[in-house]
């Protein structure tokens, strides 16, 4: 082959390598699944059946119950729900499902359970009728607690063809050797330094760990993407990304910008994300299963400083308003704490909505005196301010013309340095929140940064970057540890669910649940001291339920 030919078929796969910025060379030393492991489209149609109780033909899967066959959804009882994931059977209330591995079933001499039940092996065709009949190869009826289903020929041609591959679909990214991890990085035309800083720390942080012997023996293997471009440009690449590189899971995910995009489409991969740069964690109903924060919200944030101002304030009933730039996320942020201010039996919140123009700072300070004059005739006590950005002053100083000094509550990443501009008036009266502050560090998971930064020289920049990027991959290595040798994407989530009060050492404790996926949720809440131009803590930390 002429060496055109040769760089036609390489550049391809170059260009992703460099844009993904993956180190090709040393991942060929370990092998993942090969392709002929991978699931064909008829067992994938299969496992959706078992894990959801969806089949693709139109007919609906029915699942029926007891004696007199009562009808439920298959999406209600699904198989996975009873014998889990991997088929080897989950013991509850003293019944033992059945191990219904293609192994277990087929055993040539037969099966022989601890109920006294014996029966030959299995075929696809008993198969069959045990799902449909509740009837084993020896004839003998199961236990009621097997439903019976109801399903089309060709969703029971599925199931039973990805029942033959339960419990040997191993996840993509696994190896015995290795488990490769996957970064999603900030677009470096807008935010170069802080990639740097989470590149940096994460391989610093991994080749510290393997050199310790990895995860039961396995090194840890990663991999960046670095997306650039619209949301749906970044959700593309990173899409790519994931078919390409077969990560087993990702860490310190860059969202913002693109949340609901990205996470959409981590949870159509079925890829758990631990740790996130991001405002807007999507964690509305249903719940995203695979991706994990570690940090609250703007909407948590609101609501944390609407408990704060509640407590403060003290009062039965004080006029407020909440004052926000009108686009989506923002208007979420005012629902969430207007909700909260309800909860504290507040209920005149007046919600300003402040339209976006060619300049939406510059079109306030024209609405700014207005909207002042008014808020004040109405006797407001406390305002949010949601935006615009950097446009806090402004208002402020149309406040103390009017000499009225409400309550001013600020999430902490929406406040620019023009807060310290504020009137001297509002000495003691403007409040902000911070998902995290200096003093939830640990004197231990400060001298851990400290050793880790000295050995592999990482630049004192963006520090807040490099802790939340470190704190990501230890919780995600936490994860890996607690779900043993036999990991799995399903176990690595089933674990992280049961964290709690975990200390990162960097950041506040971190609970995770089933219906739970933001780690700490709540908020420091801090005073802006305008004579000092500083921040003082105002409160202990505000937990949300
Ligand atoms: C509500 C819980 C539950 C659900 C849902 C469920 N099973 Fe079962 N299954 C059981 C129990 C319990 C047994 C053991 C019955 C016995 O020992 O008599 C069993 C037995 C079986 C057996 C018989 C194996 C043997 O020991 O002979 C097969 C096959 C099976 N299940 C397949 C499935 C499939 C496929 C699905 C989904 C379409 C499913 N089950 C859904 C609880 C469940």
């Amino acid at each position: 082959m002429n060496y055109r030919k040769l760089l036609q078929i390489l550049l391809p796969s170059l260009l992703i390598a460099a844009l993904a910025g993956a180190d090709y060379s040393a991942n060929k030393m370990y092998s993942f699944s090969p392709p002929s492991e991978r699931l064909t489209p008829q067992e994938r149609r299969g496992k959706q059946i078992y894990l959801k109780g969806k089949g693709s033909s139109s007919q609906e899967i029915v699942a029926l119950l007891g004696k007199d066959n009562t009808e439920v959804p298959g999406s209600v009882l699904t198989c996975a729900g009873c014998h889990g994931r991997d088929g080897r059977g989950k013991p509850e209330g003293g019944i033992t499902p059945s191990d219904i591995t293609w192994p277990s079933l087929t055993k040539p001499y037969g099966v022989a359970h601890t109920g006294g039940r014996k029966h030959p092996p299995y075929t696809e065709r008993f198969l069959k009728r045990a799902i449909t009949l509740g009837i084993d190869p020896a004839g003998n009826r199961l236990h009621t607690a097997m439903p019976r289903y109801r399903m089309s020929l060709d969703d029971m041609a599925d199931l039973v063809a990805y029942l033959k591959r339960l419990g040997r679909d191993p996840d993509p990214g696994l190896s015995e050797t290795a488990i490769r991890v996957g970064a999603i990085l900030p677009p470096s035309e807008r935010f170069a330094e802080m990639g740097q800083a989470i590149k940096s720390t994460l391989a610093a942080y991994f080749d510290d760990l393997n050199r310790a012997g990895g995860v039961y023996n396995r090194r840890i293997e990663l991999s960046f993407i670095e997306p650039v471009g619209s949301p749906e440009e970044r959700t593309e690449q990173v899409r790519a990304f994931l078919d390409d590189t077969e990560v087993f899971a990702l860490t310190s995910g860059f969202m913002a910008g693109a949340d609901r995009e990205i996470a959409a489409l981590i949870e159509e991969k079925e890829i758990p994300l631990i740790g996130a740069f991001t405002l807007h964690p999507q964690i509305s109903f249903p719940l995203n299963r695979y991706v994990f924060y570690i940090y609250a919200g703007l909407e948590d944030q609101g609501r944390a400083l609407a408990a704060f101002a509640a407590k403060k304030i003290a009062k039965q009933n004080p006029p407020a308003a909440i004052i926000y730039p009108d686009d989506d996320a923002s208007r979420k942020v005012a629902e969430a704490i207007k909700q909260q201010c309800q909860k504290s039996g507040w209920e005149t919140v007046e919600e300003v909505a402040i339209s976006e123009g060619q300049s939406v700072k510059e079109d306030f300070s024209h609405q700014a005196a207005l909207l002042a004059r008014n808020l004040s005739r109405k006797a407001v006590e406390v305002v949010f301010f949601l935006g615009p950005a950097g446009a806090e002053s402004i208002f402020l100083r149309e406040a103390q013309r009017l000499d009225w000094k409400p309550l001013v509550l600020v999430p902490g990443p929406l406040a620019g340095r023009d807060i310290f501009e504020a009137p001297m008036s509002f000495e003691g009266r403007i409040f902000l929140s911070f998902p995290t502050l200096p003093s939830d560090q640990t004197p231990d998971g400060v001298a851990q940064y400290r050793i880790l930064a000295e050995a592999h020289k990482l630049q004192p920049k963006s520090l807040a970057t490099q802790f939340t990027a470190l704190s990501s991959a230890k919780l995600m290595v936490e994860g890996f540890k607690r779900a043993g040798k036999d990991v799995s994407r399903e176990k690595l989530i089933e674990v992280l669910e049961g964290l709690y009060g975990f200390s990162t050492g960097l950041t506040p404790a971190v609970t995770y649940n089933p219906n739970r996926r933001v780690g700490a949720i709540g908020s420091h809440i801090v005073r802006v001291d305008l004579k000092a131009k500083s921040l003082a803590p105002a409160s202990e930390w505000v937990e949300l339920k």
